[in-house]
């Protein structure tokens, strides 16, 4: 049975992982829990039955105990990641680490050196490796079905409401505090643009982007700073009406409230940041980024991440030399175009449908695969696993230097900026 700790008892550590563990396997149970909140620190002790002596109320006092268990989650916000990792990995513990590794450069490249060095087991919560819909991507690529890939579009549709809850009124609104929208949102798609291209590296990257819409100068005559007390609660889009009520008990709601009633959200909203106006909050991350990147093995991509969109998905096409792909993961469809295969005028291609596999749990099934891999891994069933500080740190690094681009508007050129970044140790 694998002994694990949760650090960070919010919306990941508690309501994703730490209910794998106790919903969908038999090998491991969750025996500590660190966290400062008291409400969701009891949820844990009643849930999961910890004893009395492995419940703290921070990071640090779980850890200034010798070893007690084998495995950590570590899913504290992203500027609490590099200070426990580093204890934890000295005591011996393998983890899961959330992702973003670190929100600075030169703390992601420490981590990757301290996991080498003290040779713990590091997963990084990479979940869309573990999807069977990039899974079937990477199969159709190497197959051959589309020939050498030339270039890329990928789109990270983040959802206007999704993009309201998380970025405007929620934790990831304000990149001083936390980490840039791409690092954030993104390192995700990042690594699974690399992953696709057989792990290629990043050579040059370019970025733009800006915060468009969701501003004081955009608000409607007359609104209010909280929605509550708002004659548009009934019409804005981004009412709590439209955003919270209808998702008790559920995500995005279960993180604008502890208490999951109507009476508890309301009271909630009343004074919380999740009541604020979308135009009137203390936001400063992108609401929209357009990133272009040349990878080593001569791949171009772009990539296109952008909160004004009707659905929370991700979609795709591939351009290879004798055909195209085209997916959309919320759908989960996926078309193959062979060019000269097929009988149109205008469009020569043999079509044919995919339909990948089903996995239960979030971000399609990716929560559940990459959890099963971690206590595989934990358990000694495998030595490896798809992700790893290591593997992790190309997206980062990209994210980091896509950023700079922005800002600076101006190409990065990968071995410089990494260069930097070590220097800057
Ligand atoms: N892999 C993914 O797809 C994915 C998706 C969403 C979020 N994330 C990442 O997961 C991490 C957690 O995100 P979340 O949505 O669960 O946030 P969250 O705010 O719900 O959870 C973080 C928890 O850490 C707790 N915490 C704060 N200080 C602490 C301390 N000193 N010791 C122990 N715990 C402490 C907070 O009280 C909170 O409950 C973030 O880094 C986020 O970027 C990853």
């Amino acid at each position: 049975m694998l002994r694990v700790g949760v650090i960070g008892a919010g919306n990941r550590g508690k309501d994703i992982y730490a209910n794998f563990i106790l919903e969908k396997t038999d090998e491991a149970e969750i025996v500590a829990v660190a966290e400062p909140n008291p409400l969701k620190r009891e949820e844990m002790i009643k849930k999961h039955g910890i004893k009395p002596e492995y419940v703290f109320e921070d990071w640090k006092d779980f850890l200034a105990k010798d070893k007690f268990c084998d495995a950590i989650i570590l899913a504290t916000g992203d500027d609490m990641h590099f200070e426990p990792i580093q204890e934890a990995m000295k005591k011996g513990y393998d983890i899961l680490l959330e992702k973003p590794m670190s929100n600075k450069a030169d703390e992601c490249i420490k981590i990757v050196e301290l996991a080498e060095k003290y040779g713990v087991k590091v997963m990084v919560c990479h979940v869309l490796r573990y999807t069977p819909f990039f899974s079937k991507l990477k199969e159709l690529i190497e197959s051959g079905i589309i020939g050498d890939v030339v270039d890329i579009q990928h789109n990270e549709n983040i959802g206007n409401f999704h993009f309201a809850h998380s970025f405007v009124r929620g934790n990831w609104r304000n990149s001083d505090e936390t980490s840039p929208l791409i690092l954030q949102k993104s390192c995700h798609d990042l690594d699974i643009l690399s992953w696709l291209l057989g792990g290629s590296q990043c050579e040059k990257i370019a970025s733009f982007g800006k915060l468009t819409h969701f501003k004081r100068e955009n608000a409607p005559v007359d609104s209010a700073e909280r929605c509550l007390d708002c004659k548009y609660i009934d019409s804005c889009i981004y009412s709590p009406k439209k955003i919270y009520y209808k998702n008790l008990g559920a995500w995005p709601t279960l993180v604008a409230t502890d208490i999951q009633t109507v009476e508890g959200l309301e009271d909630a909203l009343k004074s919380n940041k999740y009541g604020r106006c979308v135009y009137k909050c203390d936001n400063n991350v992108v609401d929209n980024m357009v990133t272009i990147i040349q990878f080593k093995n001569g791949v171009n991509v772009t990539f296109n991440l952008s909160a004004f969109t009707d659905e929370v998905c991700r979609t795709i096409k591939i351009m290879g030399t004798k055909g195209e792909i085209r997916g959309n993961d919320s759908k989960n469809h996926i078309e193959v175009y062979q060019f000269g295969m097929g009988e149109g005028r205008f469009s020569n291609g043999k079509m044919t449908e995919i339909i990948p596999e089903v996995l239960e749990g979030g971000h399609g099934g990716g929560d559940t695969g990459l959890m099963q891999d971690f206590v595989d891994l934990c358990l000694g069933r495998k030595n490896d696993s798809k992700t790893n500080p290591r593997v992790s740190l190309e997206s980062h690094i990209m994210a980091f230097a896509a950023e700079k681009s922005r800002v600076e508007e101006r190409i990065v050129k990968m071995d410089e900026f990494i260069a930097e970044a070590k220097n800057s140790k």
